[in-house]
């Protein structure tokens, strides 16, 4: 059984929010693309609307939608709380308020569970969790990572960030990870030791600027590619 971390936030972001985050571009939408952490977030659903298959994984999808429901919202109001309560660390751009948030946060999970249980069947959302994926290598063309990886660097230690890292480029040829900043919005102290690391393995490692900004200076996602993998 795989282990959900309370302190994880089963929140999700929407396709829009995804794709602003990531810097997704039309291009993109032909590639096979896994979200890795995806929660309750509405991305794999409204791609599918879309006519993309997007593959998530998460350990949160080995529980039943209706579980799902209740740990959205037995938190939702906790973290706007906590949100409301630091208002210098937010960039009320995208979102317009704690409420706006709360109320983007909830079409998020409503659309995710619509689709949840059907695309579960479909292999869409699949019980899973890093370091360690049972997923055949080379697998997708871009893994992306929303608020899991760096975020939770107080939770994670460097060991299982390198680790997780290297595992997504076992499935993937390209990775994205948004943001760079841990939950005190300092940015994680693991960016220059895994840069220095991947860039020694021979890696392509970037810091882009994205048009995302939530948490306070937090609009930026790094990419990391194989070298001689797309542009
Ligand atoms: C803050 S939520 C982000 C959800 C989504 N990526 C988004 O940005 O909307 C973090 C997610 O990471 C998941 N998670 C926790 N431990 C994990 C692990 N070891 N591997 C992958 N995901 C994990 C949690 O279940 C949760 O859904």
């Amino acid at each position: 059984m795989v282990m959900v971390l309370e302190n994880v936030a089963p929140l999700g972001r929407s396709l829009e929010e995804y794709w602003l985050m990531f810097g997704l571009t039309e291009k993109d939408l032909d590639k096979k693309i896994i979200g890795i952490g995806d929660g309750p977030a509405s991305f794999n659903a409204e791609m599918k609307e879309l006519g993309n298959n997007v593959t998530s994984v998460d350990p949160l999808y080995e529980f039943k939608g209706e579980e799902i429901e209740k740990k959205f919202y037995a938190s939702v109001d906790n973290i706007i709380d906590q949100v409301k309560s630091s208002p210098g660390d937010w960039a009320w751009t995208y979102h317009s308020s704690p409420e706006d948030l709360k109320l983007h946060r909830k079409q998020a999970v409503v659309k995710f569970l619509r689709d949840f249980e059907k695309g579960k069947a479909q292999g869409r959302y699949v019980v899973g969790e890093l370091p360690s994926l049972d997923i055949k290598e080379g697998s997708f063309d871009i893994a992306l990572c929303s608020h899991f990886l760096f975020l939770y660097s107080d939770h994670y230690d460097y060991d299982f960030h390198k680790k997780s890292i290297y595992e997504l480029l076992r499935i993937a040829g390209e990775v994205r990870i948004f943001p760079l900043l841990d939950l005190l919005l300092n940015r994680s102290p693991y960016i220059h030791p895994i840069m220095e690391e991947l860039r020694g393995e021979g890696y392509r490692v970037r810091i882009e600027k994205v048009e995302y900004e939530m948490q306070r200076g937090g609009n930026e996602m790094m990419t990391i590619r194989k070298n001689g993998s797309g542009t």
